[in-house]
């Protein structure tokens, strides 16, 4: 099977590509991403067909789209608080990429896998125990959100009106290796190892549904394959956490002391609280998560960035010189 991963030079999709590698053999890959800021190359195994090309570019997409059988589409700029700070290359990406590939897909007929997010729901509230389902309806509150959102939407569109064979995933806070450090856990962890105290937006109570990164894309293996076409399915491992508790968790495995760090100022709409309820995914298709204890995943998480600074540290001046511009 000649798979088309977009994104594959990110986070997920770099974890996608290695799991996929382990574990099917039939798999064919050719990674499309145009290694912005997020991206890096180094996070793929070098034997991996890679193109450098930007998802709103039409030719290079009906090209790779119509020499593959399926496409799973991870490529988005994908951080809230660059997306306070300039929404333009969202709609670029998020909204223009979206629908470039998805008009190749309908030209020619390409099984198609879209990777979103549960901020498209909005945010619930602290108190109770509500969780989002595929019912809840959208309601986002970022320009990346929003975007997400509006991505999500024109796929069910392209499935009722031109047949186009697509599935989509809604997935929550993921964590694990070749995490950006912009992202909240890597960049504490870093913060950490460079001697800097780890930085809390507002009081910290804002709770966050956590995943291993294998757990989501075994999810979207899972619905690759049994997945029903025009459906969608949320993702998540039952990960409520508060930032607050996480701070104190990586601290403690760091042994460092548990308020050894500072609060600084919110993000502007900042979502209160995410949850999901994945049971589609687990009755449906059989799915479960392998990762259970997010506690020894994080101490997982931190031997991995401790032994790949070669990896993380390009990137952690220039972003810390972006959060000081923020006030964040
Ligand atoms: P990331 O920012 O780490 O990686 C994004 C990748 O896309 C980078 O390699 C970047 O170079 C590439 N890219 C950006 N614009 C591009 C363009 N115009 N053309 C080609 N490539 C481009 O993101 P991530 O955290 O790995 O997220 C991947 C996907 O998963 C996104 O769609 C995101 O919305 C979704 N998601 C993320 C999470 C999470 O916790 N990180 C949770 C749920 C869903
Ligand atoms: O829920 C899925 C989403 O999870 C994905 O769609 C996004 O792509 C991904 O970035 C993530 O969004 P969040 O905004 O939840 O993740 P982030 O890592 O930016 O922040 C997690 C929480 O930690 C959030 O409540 C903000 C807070 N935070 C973040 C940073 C960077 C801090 O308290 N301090 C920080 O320094």
């Amino acid at each position: 099977m000649k798979v088309l991963v977009t994104g594959g030079a990110g986070f997920i999709g770099a974890n996608f590509v290695r799991l996929t590698l382990a574990t099917r053999p039939d798999a064919e890959i050719t990674v499309l991403d145009n290694l912005t800021y997020a991206g890096n190359q180094a996070s793929l195994p070098p034997e991996v067909a890679f193109v450098k090309g930007d998802v709103a570019d039409g030719d290079v997409v009906d090209a790779l789209v119509g020499a593959s059988d399926l496409v799973v589409h991870f490529a988005a700029e994908s951080h809230n608080d660059n997306s306070l700070d300039d929404p333009s290359p969202f709609v670029h990406t998020n909204l223009i990429g979206t629908f470039t590939l998805l008009e190749a897909a309908r030209r020619h007929k390409t099984r198609y896998h879209h990777i979103s997010t549960d901020e498209v729901y909005g945010d619930l509230p602290l108190e109770g125990d509500a969780k989002f389902t595929p019912e809840t309806p959208y309601n986002p509150s970022s320009p990346y959100s929003s975007t997400k959102a509006g991505s999500d939407l024109m796929v069910r569109a392209w499935v009722r009106s031109f047949g186009v064979a697509a599935t989509i995933s809604n997935c929550s806070n993921n964590y694990g290796p070749y995490q950006h450090v912009e992202k909240f856990i890597p960049r504490q962890i870093t913060n950490v190892l460079d001697g800097v105290r780890p930085k809390l937006y507002g009081a910290g109570l804002n709770v966050r549904d956590w995943i291993h990164v294998d757990d989501h894309n075994s999810g979207v293996w899972a619905i690759i394959d049994r997945g029903r076409i025009g459906e969608t399915y949320l993702i998540g491992a039952d990960g409520e956490v508060n930032n607050l508790t996480v701070v104190r968790t990586l601290l403690e495995l760091m042994g460092q002391e548990p308020d050894a760090f500072d609060h600084v100022n919110d993000r502007p709409g900042h979502d209160l609280r995410y949850a999901i309820d994945a049971s589609r995914l687990r009755s449906e298709l059989g799915w479960e998560p392998q990762y259970g204890d997010f506690r020894s995943g994080l101490a997982a998480t931190i031997d991995w960035y401790r032994e790949n600074e070669a990896w993380w540290r390009p990137a952690k001046l220039a972003t810390e010189l972006k959060y000081e511009r923020l006030g964040r």
